[in-house]
């Protein structure tokens, strides 16, 4: 069984939103809440601590039955059992998609090939919960008896976005050790990090489902490097460990086996924080906390899984989006937390939406001529309103923006959390209502300043709200995100789960960084081949 294979065009839902899309550009929100004033309670969906509030939309009753209609077409529910049921969708790759099985419980069945994998997804669990409490509690100690202090985690993409942003977010269940994340390939960043570092307290975790990705094993090599000035080649077991599916690769680079973490390669890159991907999650909040995010995350699968369409939160926020990206022609969308916490979660969601859903072939190899992809930004509030928000207000382009939410601080300062939830609720009402000439007059503003201050108004906005930000809390929100992803996927009838893009420059790097030590020279563009050698000349 493969994925449907339809073009979203061609059904009739589209040919209705097309038409239903003319009538609705011109219609101002503001109106929409004015002639019914249950459209907050009808357009909100209550689940667990959610409360997801997507009234502010340029959509009416009948866009959303027209929407769900589409999502019925391009037989969505099917798609979704499909992706449950370990079929292979991930088809260019010739992979199930199956990150919901690192977070389903024990006793739940996922086969791959006929085969359940769970018995094999809770041995690892089991793995990272016996060495997350050894450096934990200081039973595991580094090559001087020293216990550990510091964690690295080695990695880039998947390998390190997730791990990263989950880190930051809850930072505020964090232990005693101190985490710090090398990514890039720039030698710079692996420097200032070591710089930081005891070899003798500090714990080196490489991922690379691969174990092929040049930053990665560049940077891993620089460390270990590092590190054997100050240790003998014994000490590499106590303290490199690496989560892989390349099991082979990583005994090469000197890794014990004992500190192999494996990983499937039904599990996507960027769908991994779920596996040991995140071990050096569950290092730095404890097994417990990590284990909660992972229950959180299954609880979101079951509401995707089984609530109806019209109330289930991933459906609705893909379709809503599709809505404008198809339709109105928004080219990207902000995602706008209300919690410092939240800092790094819409770069870490840019390579989940963009590098998933960025495709201009369909399912049946042709390509494309409707939009794919949104492109994801964002930065939290308050600060983004001080610094992008004038052109989301007054800009001319169409910006939908999901606000996120916490009804409760962590640190319970009631006067900076009102403040602070004053402005997450001040700003969506602003960029719904506008400000109108009239309003503007009564202000006593000068006639010749009056039209710069006029808001037209009627900017979408998904309102997230939740109670509060726990590992729980934050699992569910990221698996929302991941659910919408597939659902557009679907939609636009591409595959999701390949990223075969980020491959070219790949290759083209390589052969460049040959070229930079050799006196042959590959045929380049004049301008590329410029540049090299003038990087030559000044190197
Ligand atoms: O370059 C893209 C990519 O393949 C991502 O999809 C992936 O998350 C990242 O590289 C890292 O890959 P790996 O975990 O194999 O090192």
């Amino acid at each position: 069984m493969s994925l449907p294979k339809i073009n979203p065009t061609t059904t009739t839902a589209w040919k209705n939103l097309e038409s239903h899309y003319k009538e609705m550009k011109y219609v101002h929100m503001k109106d929409l809440f004015s002639k019914d004033n249950k459209r907050a309670d009808k357009f909100t969906i209550k689940w667990e601590d959610f409360y997801v509030d997507y009234s502010k939309n340029r959509i009416s009753e009948d866009t959303l039955e027209f929407l769900l209609k589409l999502a019925e077409e391009v037989k969505l529910k099917e798609a979704i059992q499909s992706q449950f049921s370990g079929e292979t969708i991930n088809q260019t790759e010739g992979r199930a998609v199956l990150h919901t099985a690192l977070r389903a419980s024990k006793t739940d069945e996922f086969k791959v090939d006929g085969i359940n994998v769970m018995p094999e997804v809770y041995q690892v669990k089991q793995k990272i919960e016996g060495f997350t409490n050894e450096v934990v509690t200081g039973k595991r100690k580094g090559f001087t008896g020293k216990v550990f202090t510091d964690v690295v985690n080695i990695g880039i993409g998947g390998s390190d976005l997730g791990p990263a942003m989950v880190v930051d977010s809850l930072q505020f269940y964090k232990n005693h050790l101190t985490t710090h994340f090398v990514s890039n390939v720039d030698g710079d960043h692996v420097n200032e990090v070591i710089k930081k570092l005891d070899p003798e307290t500090t714990l080196f975790v490489i991922v690379s489902k691969t174990f092929t990705t040049q930053e990665t094993l560049s940077n891993a090599n620089t460390i270990k490097e590092w590190f054997l000035h100050s240790a003998n080649q014994e000490a590499i077991a106590k303290h490199f460990v690496a989560v892989s599916t390349n099991i082979e690769k990583v005994k090469g680079f000197g890794i014990d086996e004992n500190n192999i973490f494996p990983m499937w390669d039904w599990v996507g890159g960027r769908f991994s924080l779920w596996s040991a991907v995140g071990l050096t999650i569950s290092l730095a909040v404890g097994y417990n906390n990590f284990d909660s995010l992972l229950k959180g995350a299954n609880k979101m699968d079951m509401h995707f899984k089984n609530e109806d369409f019209n109330t289930n939160i991933p459906v609705i926020l893909a379709l809503i989006s599709v809505w404008y990206n198809n339709f109105f022609k928004a080219e990207s969308e902000a995602i706008i937390p209300y919690s410092q916490y939240l800092n790094q979660f819409a770069t870490y969601l840019q390579q989940g939406i963009m590098e998933s859903n960025g495709k201009s072939v369909d399912r049946n190899g042709k390509a494309i001529d409707y939009q794919t992809g949104t492109i994801i930004w964002g930065e939290p509030g308050t600060n983004s309103q001080h610094a992008f928000f004038q052109l989301i207000h007054q800009g001319t382009k169409l910006i939908p923006a999901d606000f996120i939410g916490f009804t409760k601080s962590l640190h319970g300062n009631q006067d900076h959390q009102d403040k602070l939830t004053s402005n997450f609720l001040a700003q969506t009402e602003a960029l719904l209502n506008g400000k109108t000439k009239e309003e503007v007059v009564a202000e006593g503003t000068n006639d010749n300043i009056i039209p710069f201050k006029i808001f037209q108004g009627n900017k979408p906005t998904n309102t997230i709200f939740i109670n509060k930000l726990t590992p729980e809390s934050l699992g569910k929100l990221i698996a929302m995100y991941e659910h919408k992803i597939f659902v557009q996927g679907i939609i636009w009838n591409i595959f999701s789960y390949d990223q075969f893009g980020v491959e070219l420059g790949k290759q083209l790097a390589n052969k460049i960084l040959h070229e930079f030590n050799s006196d042959a020279v590959n045929k380049h563009d004049s301008s590329t081949s410029n540049l090299l050698s003038y990087y030559k000349s000044k190197s």
